[in-house]
């Protein structure tokens, strides 16, 4: 994953987006450009409301740039396409299919060529995994939270996209089970080798996991500082405990807290002085 891979999986190239709103014109991302390489894992991190979200959606294909290009294999984003794998913030699982059925639906789909026999196997497997088994049959209004959370990734993982597009994945999960979801990501990516963009708020979740980090500024999002993680792979948790990993965490930090200070900053009425 850290081999210096060459080849371009996802370009962002002086891509803006704004959104008409009742109150005007809102802009949401300001000229952002960077390239995500194949088997790059790209952590994305910034304040509440900056852009993360509305950046990802773009290379998912759901929205589009007001000016610039979002490519993906060296083309423009067009719309959603089955190598890209997208777990959404709000837990991207479908209400009116069982359990099983959500993890067995984009195996079902024709253009993700899954044999008939094997789409039992896969189920089961990630079933077992996020530890949904006993809950095959139930509805996701029947699951706590994290339950749903783990039910989006096995949707994810399933299908097995080569590009991984993860928003706020581990969000609502304990602290436990967030740990085992991070440490089952690296496993897969190990064996699959795929490209990933996770959005995170944990500064310690994205040096664990990612081969990059893109710090993006109160809204609109720019890009603040890309930072090279110098960590190899295969990691495991006592990465966590070096000095070097806190010396990184120190200086992300810093460099978040920052911008929430601006983003603080302007949302203060104007009336108000300290
Ligand atoms: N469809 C839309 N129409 C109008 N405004 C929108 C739309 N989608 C998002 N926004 C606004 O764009 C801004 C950025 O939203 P976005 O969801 O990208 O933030 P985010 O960085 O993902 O935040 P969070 O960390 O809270 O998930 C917010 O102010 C939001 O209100
Ligand atoms: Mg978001």
């Amino acid at each position: 994953m850290n081999s210096q891979p060459s080849i371009k999986r996802a370009q962002f190239e002086n891509v803006s987006l704004s959104f008409d709103t009742p109150k005007g014109i809102l802009r949401v991302v300001d000229d952002v450009s960077y390239d995500i390489h194949d088997g790059d894992f790209i952590a994305v991190i910034g304040p509440s409301g900056c852009g993360k979200t509305t950046m990802m959606s773009m290379l998912a294909g759901f929205q589009k740039p007001t000016t610039g290009e979002v490519l993906f294999d060296g083309h423009p984003v067009k719309g959603p396409g089955p190598e890209r794998g997208v777990i959404f913030q709000e837990y991207g699982v479908f209400p009116w299919l069982t359990v099983k059925e959500n993890i067995s639906f984009g195996l079902k789909l024709k253009a993700n060529h899954v044999p008939v026999k094997e789409q039992n196997q896969i189920c089961e497997h990630y079933l077992a995994l996020m530890g949904l088994s006993d809950f095959a049959n139930s509805y996701p209004k029947h699951l706590s939270g994290g339950m749903r959370q783990r039910l989006a990734i096995a949707r994810a993982y399933a299908v097995k996209p080569q590009f991984l597009l993860m928003d706020e994945p581990f969000g609502a999960l304990d602290a436990q089970t967030r740990a085992n979801m991070q440490n089952l990501l690296l496993k897969v990516l190990a064996s699959e080798g795929k490209t990933v963009m996770l959005i995170t708020h944990s500064v310690e979740e994205a040096i664990y996991l990612a081969s990059r980090i893109v710090v993006v500024t109160a809204r609109p999002a720019r890009i603040k500082e890309i930072i090279d993680v110098p960590f190899a792979y295969p990691r495991d948790e006592s990465l966590q405990e070096r000095p070097e990993f806190g010396e990184l965490r120190s200086h992300i930090r810093e460099l978040v807290m920052s911008e929430y200070r601006a983003q603080q900053a302007q949302m203060r009425p104007a009336s108000f002085s300290e």
